[in-house]
């Protein structure tokens, strides 16, 4: 044994980390066998005839990430940074769950000691207090239903009650404050996570009940804990937000039963949190508003669902020697790389200004459909023209200054129709896509047909 402070592998300094080696061989109890899993041999063809179970949460942002609902023995993780509504949007699940079962067999009259219907839930909390998490279950209007609720962090007790309640969904509250007790590591070091996921995940997978993981997400925003917390589980779920206030995003990092593409939207309010299925219309909502330039909309596609998006741009003199470029909830490049592509083609100038571009709502977005609706945001706020307001603009835009094909036009369009858009530029040769969606379409074929109009006025101007 010696002291260390260089690696001797990367030769960085102070970056070792300490320890604990648990021998926990030794410690293995009878219980952890595997034996209650099935170990026969079966014909796949045998199993496929066998119906999929699928339980539903009962929240419909909640149900379609999950590609229609639970499956028995799924493990989810939960991961989110401080504060965002990780125990929140659980106590609302858990309602949910448990409530359920009133509306199954009448079985709810059962004692709580005998063996419960499926349906119970057991929620353990080792961060707050009972008398906290009722606070909160009444502030939530959570009442109803077999949830029972655990406040303890020793895994052992925790499997006990495991085994007393036969709960049907068990919610960890969180991953990094249980330890197990025969690991001399400090609850939330590597070797804990690693060992109470794995042995509750055993346990969950045998008896086929449903466990939501919680855990938290580090400033640099990976899941504190080892990587292998995500091998091991069947889903996990990423909660964030881009501005704390506005919209919460759930998003599905990995998923075993369900897409991965599929987001779901919230946002929090005192009685929790609320299902925002219509996202555009929560856009419109605030549509009142006069145009104004640098603003411009587009619809995005998440999975399989359109969203109305807000896209704002400001371009202002700069006054430094290299302008700024700032962009929230879009790629940096892809925008720079559109700023030059319309300086070549339109013949905008952005060498002297400053661009900043955002999309509302606290969104994060790939799509380069919202290409088209990006470059109208920075010429109108450039030309301190307003786009039109009943104009939605879809495309993607190329170097060679071209708007491009895009795919799920017709549900992009139908989406714009639908929030009461009139018209729409889309990229030409797509016209097959564009019957029958109830909106005007202004096919384009590049960057000047696309904003000819806005540019005329420059040459109105200086005419
Ligand atoms: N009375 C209230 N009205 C509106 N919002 C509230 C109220 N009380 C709490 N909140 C919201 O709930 C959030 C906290 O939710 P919750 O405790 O579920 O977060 P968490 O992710 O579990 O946090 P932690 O990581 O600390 O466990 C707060 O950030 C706040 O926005
Ligand atoms: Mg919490």
């Amino acid at each position: 044994m010696k002291w260390l402070g260089q690696c001797p592998g990367c030769e960085e300094w102070n970056t070792l980390a300490e320890e604990v080696v648990e021998s926990i061989s030794k410690a293995v109890p009878k219980t952890r066998s595997l034996t209650q899993f099935s170990s026969e041999v079966v014909l796949l063809e045998r199993l496929s005839s066998q119906k999929e179970i699928r339980t539903p949460v009962g929240l419909s942002e909640m149900d379609r990430l999950m590609g229609g609902g639970l499956v028995p023995g799924q493990v989810v993780l939960l991961a989110g940074p401080p504060g965002i509504g990780k125990s929140t949007l659980m106590l609302q699940i858990a309602d949910k769950m448990s409530g359920a079962r009133d509306s199954g067999l009448g079985a709810s009259k059962k004692p709580v000691s005998s063996l419960q219907p499926p349906g119970s839930v057991l929620y353990v909390s080792g961060e707050e207090s009972l008398s906290q998490v009722s606070s909160r279950a009444k502030r939530l209007g959570v009442s109803r239903g077999a949830l029972y609720l655990l406040c303890e962090t020793d895994l052992s007790k925790i499997i006990d009650a495991i085994h007393k309640v036969q709960p049907s969904m068990v919610i960890l509250d969180s991953i990094q404050t249980v330890y197990h007790p025969e690991l001399t590591g400090s609850p939330g070091s590597v070797g804990q996570v690693r060992e109470c996921a794995a042995e509750l995940l055993r346990i969950c997978k045998s008896r086929e009940t449903i466990l939501f993981l919680l855990g938290h997400v580090t400033k640099e925003g990976a899941l504190a804990g080892p990587k292998v917390l995500e091998h091991i589980v069947d889903t996990v779920l990423y909660f964030e937000t881009e501005r704390q206030h506005l919209l919460r995003v759930l998003r599905a990092h990995k998923n075993r039963f369900g897409p991965t593409s599929e987001i779901g939207i919230f946002e929090m309010g005192e009685k929790g949190l609320q299902e925002i299925a219509d996202v555009s219309q929560f856009f419109v909502a605030r549509e009142g508003q006069a145009a104004k330039s640098g603003r411009s909309l587009s619809v995005s596609v998440e999975g399989t669902r359109p969203l109305l998006t807000e896209i704002q741009a400001l371009v202002t003199p700069t006054r430094y020697a290299l302008p700024r470029r700032m962009v929230t909830g879009f790629d940096l490049n892809r925008t720079q790389l559109l700023l030059a592509s319309m300086e070549k083609h339109l013949k905008v100038h952005w060498d002297n200004r400053d661009v900043f571009v955002n999309l509302a709502g606290g969104m994060r977005l790939k799509d380069p459909a919202l290409d088209l609706g990006i470059c109208a945001a920075l010429v109108s706020s450039f030309r301190e023209v307003p786009v039109p307001a009943d104009t939605i603009y879809l495309g993607e835009v190329g170097l060679l200054g071209d708007v491009g094909r895009i795919p799920f036009l017709n549900i992009r369009l139908k989406e714009a129709a639908r929030v009461g858009f009139k018209k729409a530029v889309v990229p030409a040769h797509s016209s097959k896509e564009t019957v029958g969606v109830g909106i005007e379409v202004l096919p384009v074929e590049n960057l000047m047909d696309a904003f000819s109009h806005l540019m005329k006025k420059l040459k109105g101007e200086e005419g």
